[in-house]
């Protein structure tokens, strides 16, 4: 798997979001899609950006019955998207179904990885609450290896887990890895953050950097400086 740079394009519309891409007049960047876009906006937004040439994560956690989520799976699969994910939660059974919905014809498919447990979940709350008797640490790796045998593609993670969950699901398990910042630059709402140099350290296979690409004054620079530590 490519390493690269996901921006999470967490704006509100269309033309906010246009207005964002519009300022990358050399490269495509693989974009995140997420649901407030999704949701203010439609498919018709998928399709336009892809009709831009980027590549898209469309972020819209699917987490339902197995039929549902495998139908639901083959409309996004129409919209040629490159990577979609859901909910591990949902058990192995909902993703092979997943699977198997956004399985196309010729046997392509978006890449699919799995939300493990969210990171706003914090382990008093998923032992009282969802009575997980385990640790998080514990739970975000058993649900990480619950959706490498489903033969999903890899799991949205903190870069801080990323060596761990190669070491337990193998190292093509790809790691997607947001709460990434600029050494010295706003953490704002995230709690544990790392560089983009230690991202690739530790081992992560796709970075998703939001604010401290969108919000830079000079996003195109912001974007440059994460590939060079990134990729490069
Ligand atoms: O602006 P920032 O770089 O914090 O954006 C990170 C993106 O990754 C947002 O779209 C956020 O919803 C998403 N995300 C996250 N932490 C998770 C899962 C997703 O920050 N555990």
């Amino acid at each position: 798997m490519g390493k690269d740079v996901i921006i999470a394009c967490d704006f509100a519309s269309a033309q906010d979001t246009f207005a964002f891409l519009d300022k990358f007049k050399e490269e495509k960047p693989f974009v995140k899609i997420g649901m407030e876009l999704f949701y203010a906006e439609g498919p018709s937004i998928v399709r336009e950006i892809k009709a831009r040439g980027h590549k898209i994560f469309l972020d819209l956690k699917l987490h339902d019955i197995p039929n549902t989520v495998k139908k639901s799976m083959h409309v996004l699969s129409g919209l040629d998207v490159d990577m979609t994910n859901l909910h591990a939660a949902g058990t192995k059974a909902m993703m092979e179904a997943a699977l198997e919905g956004l399985t196309r014809p010729d046997g392509t498919r978006p890449i699919l990885i799995a939300v493990t447990q969210l990171t706003s979940t914090d382990e008093e709350r998923m032992q009282k609450e969802l009575l997980i008797n385990a640790t998080v640490a514990d739970t975000v790796l058993h649900y990480a290896k619950n959706a490498a045998d489903a033969g999903l593609d890899g799991v949205v993670c903190s870069p801080l887990e990323a060596g761990v969950v190669h070491e337990r699901c193998g190292k093509n398990f790809v790691t997607v890895t947001p709460g990434v910042r600029f050494a010295g630059g706003d953490v704002g709402d995230q709690k544990r953050v790392t560089t983009p140099e230690m991202a690739k350290e530790i081992g992560s296979d796709y970075i998703v950097v939001g604010r401290p690409i969108t919000a830079a004054e000079d996003p195109v620079a912001a974007y440059r400086k994460c590939v060079a530590a990134f990729v490069d």
